[in-house]
């Protein structure tokens, strides 16, 4: 059984899923159109918000909010923060891609303490509470127990558009991409790491995201009882935006991996 606050972020999240399902039909139209989905896109993901905005005010009113689109609004209560991200993985909804999510992370005090995220067309509901466990529906959640780099899959984003910084993140790749048995990059960083907390992914890392992207996802993967830091090691991911997660065996490697990399020097494979 869920506890009241993780049912009020999961349902708010499935109200705003029935809109997005909805919509995602009308893209796959849209894509044959020449004007393209571009647009019914952007309203479709503001509409998802201002679903998401409403049953999260309704149930917690004080509560201060961070929302991708809307930004950041204070609330009465300066204890406790929502980070929502509203559609992660947006260009995979705009080119009718099935895989997106919906997340919601809750902060009290600074700390992540509860984390939905919701992936509608497989009605998947990935939902963690600090101490008390990550679920996906009911099945609770454990990382993979794979000790070997060579065995692992490992999920990834890649920066992309202008500004993305690819020289650095490349080398991270090229060195990952040797050492494990694959990489994926599947396009929602939210569910990347809901993929972790479940064993399908061993470990995940990408650089420069939102805090909206991985509030949720951190607190599912260390439920899941998995580790997550900056590439630095640390735990300044909600600020650098850069996240490396995987199982507490895979999770050093992959660090000294990256660390390699971006000093510009490549480490032999691991074993
Ligand atoms: C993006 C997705 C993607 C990640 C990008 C994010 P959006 O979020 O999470 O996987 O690689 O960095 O910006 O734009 O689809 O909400
Ligand atoms: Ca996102
Ligand atoms: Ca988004």
């Amino acid at each position: 059984m869920r506890s009241a606050i993780l049912n009020v972020m999961a349902n708010a999240a499935l109200k705003a899923a029935r809109g997005l399902i909805r919509d995602f039909g009308e893209v796959e139209q849209l894509q044959v159109s020449l004007k393209g989905p571009g647009e019914f896109v952007s309203t479709a993901d503001l509409r998802a918000e201002r679903t998401l905005r409403t049953e999260l005010t309704r149930a917690r009113p004080g509560y201060a909010m961070l929302f991708e689109e809307g930004g950041a609004t204070a609330g009465t209560d300066s204890q406790h923060r929502w980070i929502v991200d509203p559609l992660d993985g947006t260009t995979n909804f705009l080119h009718g891609i099935p895989h997106f999510s919906i997340s919601i992370g809750l902060e009290r005090d600074g700390e992540i303490v509860a984390g939905v995220v919701y992936e509608p067309t497989r009605d998947e509901m990935f939902a963690a509470e600090k101490g008390f466990g990550a679920y996906v529906n009911d099945r609770r959640l454990r990382v993979s127990a794979r000790r070997q780099l060579s065995e692992a899959v490992i999920g990834t984003g890649m920066p992309f558009g202008p500004g993305a910084d690819e020289p650095r993140y490349a080398d991270t790749l090229a060195s990952i991409m040797t050492a494990t048995s694959g990489v994926r990059r599947m396009g929602s960083a939210a569910l990347d790491l809901a993929y972790v907390a479940a064993g399908r992914f061993d470990g995940f890392w990408e650089f420069g995201l939102a805090p909206w992207d991985i509030a949720a996802g951190i607190l599912l993967v260390r439920e899941a009882g998995g580790y997550v830091s900056d590439m630095a090691g640390g735990h300044d991911m909600m600020r650098t935006g850069d996240v490396l997660a995987a199982n507490d065996h895979l999770h050093l490697p992959l660090a000294a991996l990256i660390k390699e990399a971006l000093r510009g020097r490549r480490v032999t494979r691991p074993t």
